[in-house]
C-alpha cells in the first residue's frame, strides 16, 4: 500500500462550495480526496462522493483525527462519526491531524488507539500529520514505522522541510506535501513563472511536478474547474535538472501554518 501521488485538498471549503470542488474533480478524473474533522465539510464530502456514482474502490479518502478526540476510548468514535459523514466504512487513510498540544496525549496513546482503528478494518493505513522529527520517533517508537504510511506536512519551494522529509525517507515514511502553491503565493515567483514559460506550462503545474518529482505526494485545492483541470496536467510533466535546482534554490523557511498554541516546536 502507499499514498497516491496526487489528490484534492479541501481545507477552507464548506457547503455548496466543498460539494462543487469535489463534484468537479471526480468528473475530471480527481480519485483521492483530503478531508479532516476540523475542516466541518466531511458531510459535504461524503455527499459529493456519493453523488458521483463512483465504485468506493476507486477512491481513496483521507480524513484527519482532531486534538479534542485523542482521550483514551474517544479516538475510535471520532473516526467511526467521520465514516457516518462521509458515507462509507472505511477510510484509505486516517491521519492524526496536529501532535496534542504541550503533549497533553502522549503520542504512544493516541497512535496506538489510531493503530488499534487500523485492526479493526476502519482505516486501511494510518499516519501523521505536521510532526517534527522528534515527534516522528515518539510515533515510530509507538506503533512501528512500517506503520506510518505519511508525514503531511507544509511543504513548498518556500518552505522545503529538508530535515523532516530526509527523516521521513531513512524510515521509509511518505511525504506528503500540504499547501504544496503555498496558498497561491508560489505562482507570482518570478524564477517558477520563468520555468513555466520554457515548459509552457502554468507555475501551478510547475510547482506541483516539482513536489512530485521529489518523491512528495501532493494534495492542492481549487475551487475552479480550469485550475483543478490544469493542476492534473502535472502529471504530464518533467522538470529538467537545472529546473529542479533552481527551485531548490527559493528555500526561505517561509511557514504559513503554525496556530498559535498547537503548533509544536518547528525543525
Ligand atoms: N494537515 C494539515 O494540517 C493541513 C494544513 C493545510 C492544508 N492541508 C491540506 O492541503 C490542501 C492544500 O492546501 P491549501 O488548500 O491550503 O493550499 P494550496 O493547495 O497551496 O493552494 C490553494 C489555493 O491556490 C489556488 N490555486 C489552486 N490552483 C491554482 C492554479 N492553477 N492557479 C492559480 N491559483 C490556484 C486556489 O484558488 P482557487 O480556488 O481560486 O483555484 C487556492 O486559493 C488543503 O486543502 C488540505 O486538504 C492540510
Amino acid at each position: 500500500m502507499s499514498i497516491p501521488a496526487f489528490g484534492l485538498g479541501t481545507f477552507r471549503l464548506q457547503g455548496q462550495v466543498v460539494i462543487d470542488s469535489v463534484s468537479t474533480g471526480l468528473e475530471l478524473g480527481y480519485r483521492v480526496i483530503d478531508t479532516a474533522q476540523i475542516y466541518e465539510n466531511e458531510a459535504d464530502v461524503g455527499q459529493a462522493i456519493a453523488d458521483s456514482g463512483i465504485p468506493r474502490d476507486e477512491l481513496f479518502i483521507t480524513s484527519k483525527i482532531w486534538i479534542a478526540n485523542f482521550a483514551e476510548g474517544q479516538l475510535i468514535p471520532s473516526l467511526k462519526e467521520s465514516l457516518r459523514k462521509l458515507q462509507t466504512d472505511y477510510l484509505d487513510l486516517t491521519l492524526i491531524h496536529w501532535p496534542s498540544p504541550e503533549d497533553q496525549v502522549p503520542v504512544a496513546e493516541f497512535m496506538s488507539q489510531l493503530l488499534e482503528a487500523k485492526r479493526q478494518g476502519l482505516t486501511r493505513q494510518i499516519g501523521i500529520s505536521n510532526f517534527t522529527v522528534d515527534l516522528m520517533k515518539q510515533a515510530i517508537e509507538a506503533v512501528g514505522a512500517e506503520h506510518i504510511a505519511t508525514n503531511q506536512v507544509e511543504l513548498h519551494p518556500y518552505l522545503q522541510n529538508r530535515t523532516v522529509a530526509e527523516f521521513a525517507k531513512t524510515h521509509g515514511i511518505q511525504i506528503t506535501s500540504y499547501m504544496t502553491l503555498a496558498y497561491g503565493e508560489v505562482l507570482k515567483d518570478p524564477v517558477i513563472q520563468q520555468i513555466a514559460e520554457r515548459h509552457q506550462a502554468t507555475p501551478a503545474q510547475v510547482t506541483l511536478a516539482w513536489a512530485m518529482q521529489l518523491g512528495y505526494a501532493v494534495i492542492p485545492s481549487s475551487t475552479k474547474r480550469a485550475n483543478l483541470a490544469s493542476n492534473l496536467k502535472a502529471l504530464d510533466l518533467t522538470l529538467s535538472d537545472a529546473d529542479m535546482a533552481q527551485i531548490a534554490g527559493l528555500e526561505r523557511g517561509h511557514r504559513l501554518t503554525s496556530p498559535k498554541g498547537i503548533a509544536p516546536n518547528w525543525d
